[in-house]
């Protein structure tokens, strides 16, 4: 927006911001705010004034990526116009719709008088950037909405309806008509009255409850430990509320200004911004730009009422997508409906959803035991048991039976999905949709292409993930695509540090304190031990005989039936079902395994753990882009910011690398090698990086 459009209604100017997608308020559009506001309150024909938003919103806030630039001297920065705005003494009314968020809510704020159409949704998610409102955001919405309903909305992020927003006073109305006719007839109320308009830097009385209870910041601060754990942003947002409660509102602006400078060049804001491209870059692909076509989802068929199965029909249902489900026999099938049935109900019991959108839920939920039930899905997805065999004759099955521009699709997790692909007549319609267990909840989503996938059936399906609330990232065929098989050097050098002095707790604790939700002993415990024991007894004759073997310690934790939470004990003795505690016997046991192996154990210090664990999975990181798996680094940090818990203030392994240095991981890398074997080579991408002294980020 060169110039702000200014459309007249009488006396009233109505402004728009005009910056499309989102009306991000970066410099250009805040140049032109001041320049149209010069005219208007000059102009005596002009008796109040409406900011608006051209297109699908008011505004997004301020333009993320001018974040870390230097601004331009000659334009007012957003908290300054915010401020002149606000002083203007012709009434200003902010009419919203879509969402006004961030810097477009506190430019909101800034004006005289709110009004909001149906629909329309406010926040100021600057905490998930790893930022503060730093736009006054801190200093008026809690004089406007009270300190509590602030300290919630500013340290969540979350955005809310505008019946919410009205409820908490952040706006005045709700339009039931054109809202742009309720805005000029509210402007022109407003200038009728004459008065000076109410100005939000001036109100108190959000104020008076704490100020009568300043301890009310503490004990949020408490209350907050658990979900703010390893972040600064958000004690910055609390420490800037509190200041709204103790300073003029002048100050308290200054306040908050030297925290947001604080924090928007920190490495915690990089990397959350980082991650919040990252996220939108996933669904970009060179080859299938957005104009492919895509086939309609209006119905799916799941064949396998499983663990994944279940829950990926859940995913539809609750997408509105009715879903038949496919078992082998009414036994399976029985065993399957009733545990999507259990897992909606403990939904409902825990107040989270009510009963009739359970009962809507499952009456779009439509189980078979015959593949004709799914002859008119427009996507099938399979999650039967994890062998080739019976998934060819599944997928030879479904190329009998389904239409022809169905998506066919496979759940596997270890197997070849361009052999799958090849037992049907129709290769370029077959993909891998990995979902993440619970599937109903995780957020990631691997779309795995096979040789042959087809454009359409890549869109299809990365459309899909938007449509699921998933987030898909595209990768390619190997063993374990992108996460997994990351996962499995993480996993192996984890075992391999308690066979040589750690202890399971050891190695957590350094996980979690780095800013994983648990460590891989309380993480292979919570998933349940068995799965890889299983695994690694059918791989037990392909396993070289001349490599290390990391399954000792986790075949004999199996062999005494420990298999994790489920059974009560695993890596560790579980309190309460849940609480992990460190086991004697299982220390005993790790002891006498490292002596039988030959180990002399030793203290391995903090740092060794991290970098053991964590170094190997960004080199396996650096293979994956280098074989062209993944697309980019950023989309192996989506698959281990949203499927792995890895702390997403860290911008996934592969930012994170980066902000470590690559010559300081591939000389680690190098030394580990010559300590404990060739697993441990450097990549050859990561290598070369080092040496150039770049980083992921310029590849
Ligand atoms: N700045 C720059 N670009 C932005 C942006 C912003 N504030 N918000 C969104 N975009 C871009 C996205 O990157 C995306 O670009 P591409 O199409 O090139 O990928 C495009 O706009 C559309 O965004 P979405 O795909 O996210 O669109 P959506 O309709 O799904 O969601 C939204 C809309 C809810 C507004 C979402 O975009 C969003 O949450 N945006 C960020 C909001 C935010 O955090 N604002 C605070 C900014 S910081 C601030 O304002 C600081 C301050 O106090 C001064
Ligand atoms: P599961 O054993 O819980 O369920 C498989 C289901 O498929 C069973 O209910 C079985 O009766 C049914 N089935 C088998 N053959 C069938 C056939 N011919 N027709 C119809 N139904 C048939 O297995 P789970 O764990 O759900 O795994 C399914 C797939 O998902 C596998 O490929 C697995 O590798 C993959 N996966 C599993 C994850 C997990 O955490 N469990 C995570 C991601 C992927």
């Amino acid at each position: 927006m060169s110039a702000a459009p200014i459309e007249r209604r009488g006396p009233i100017a109505v402004v728009r911001l005009d910056n499309p997608p989102v009306n991000g308020l970066g410099a250009a559009v805040r140049a032109g705010l001041e320049a149209a506001f010069n005219d208007l309150l000059a102009d005596s024909d002009v008796s109040a004034i409406v900011i608006a938003g051209a297109g699908r919103m008011f505004s997004a806030g301020a333009d993320i990526k001018e974040f870390g630039k230097t601004p331009p001297t000659n334009v007012p920065n957003l908290p300054e116009l915010i401020d002149w705005l606000e002083a203007s003494i012709k009434p200003v009314v902010a009419a919203i719709h879509g969402v006004a968020a961030g810097g477009g809510l506190e430019l909101a704020l800034g004006c005289h008088y709110r009004i909001a159409a149906p629909k329309t949704r406010v926040g100021l998610p600057e905490v998930t950037l790893g930022i503060l409102p730093g736009a006054g955001g801190t200093q008026r919405l809690p004089r406007v909405a009270g300190v509590e309903a602030a300290l919630d909305l500013i340290v969540s992020g979350r955005l809310v309806s505008e019946r919410e927003a009205l409820k908490l006073g952040m706006i005045d109305a709700i339009a039931d008509g054109d809202l742009i006719d309720a805005a000029v007839a509210k402007a022109i109320e407003l200038a009728d009255v004459g008065e000076n308009p109410r100005r939000s830097s001036t109100l108190s009385d959000g104020l008076t409850e704490a100020q009568a209870n300043p301890g009310l910041f503490d004990a949020f601060r408490k209350s907050m430990e658990k979900r703010a754990r390893g972040m600064n942003a958000p004690y910055a947002c609390v420490r800037c509320i509190e200041a709204a409660t103790r300073l003029p509102f002048a100050e308290g602006r200054r306040f908050e200004h030297e925290e947001f400078k604080a924090l928007v060049t920190a490495v915690e804001a990089r990397a959350m911004r980082h991650a919040f491209f990252a996220e939108r870059e996933v669904s970009k692909i060179p080859d299938v730009p957005d104009s492919t076509p895509t086939q309609p989802i209006e119905s799916a068929g799941v064949i396998g009422c499983g663990t994944m199965g279940g829950g990926i029909a859940m995913v539809f249902a609750n997408a509105g997508i009715p879903v038949t489900i496919v078992e082998s026999d009414e036994g399976a099938l029985d065993n399957g409906l009733t545990k999507i049935r259990a897992n909606y109900q403990a939904t409902v019991d825990k107040g989270r959803m009510s009963q009739q959108a359970m009962d809507e839920r499952m009456a779009s939920i439509t189980g078979a035991t015959d593949f004709a039930a799914i002859a008119d899905a427009d996507i099938v997805v399979e999650a039967v048991f994890e062998e080739m065999a019976v998934k060819q004759q599944v997928f030879r099955s479904l190329d009998g039976i389904c239409q022809p521009d169905v998506v066919l699709a496979t759940n596997t997790s270890t197997l070849d999905v361009d052999t799958i692909a090849a037992a049907t007549g129709r290769p370029e319609s077959v993909i891998g949709t990995h979902f993440f267990s619970p599937a109903n909840v995780m957020r990631l989503l691997e779309v795995v292409r096979g040789a042959k996938s087809s454009p359409q059936t890549i869109a299809t399906a990365m459309g899909l993930s938007k449509t699921l609330g998933k987030v898909g990232v595209l990768v390619g065929v190997c063993d374990g695509f992108v996460g997994n098989r990351m996962l499995h050097q993480y996993l192996r050098e984890a075992a391999f540090l308690v066979e040589e002095g750690a202890l399971p707790q050891d190695v957590d604790r350094v996980i979690f304190e780095f800013g994983f939700p648990m460590g891989p002993f309380a993480m292979s415990d919570l998933a349940g031990n068995d799965v890889g024991w299983r695994i690694r007894k059918a791989q037990a004759a392909e396993r070289p005989s001349n490599q290390r073997y990391s399954g000792t310690l986790a075949d004999r934790i199996c062999e005494r039936g420990r298999f994790g939470q489920k059974t009560g004990a695993g890596w560790y003795r579980y309190k309460d079902g849940r609480t992990p505690l460190p086991d004697p016997d299982i220390e005993a046991l790790i002891l006498a395994t490292s002596q039988e192996l030959g180990m002399s154990r030793r203290v391995i210090s903090d740092q060794e753990i991290l970098e053991r664990c964590l170094y190997p999975l960004v080199n396996e990181g650096a293979k994956i882009l280098d074989e062209g798996i993944a697309l980019r680094a950023s989309d192996v940090d989506v698959v281990w910011m949203q499927g792995y818990g890895f702390p997403r203030y860290r911008g996934g392994p592969m930012f994170w690398a980066d902000t470590v240095g690559l010559d300081v991981i591939a000389a680690a890398m190098r030394r580990f090698q010559a300590e404990h074997g060739d697993w441990m080579a450097p990549a050859p991408l990561l290598e070369r990086l080092a040496d150039e002294g770049t980083g992921f980020k310029d590849l």
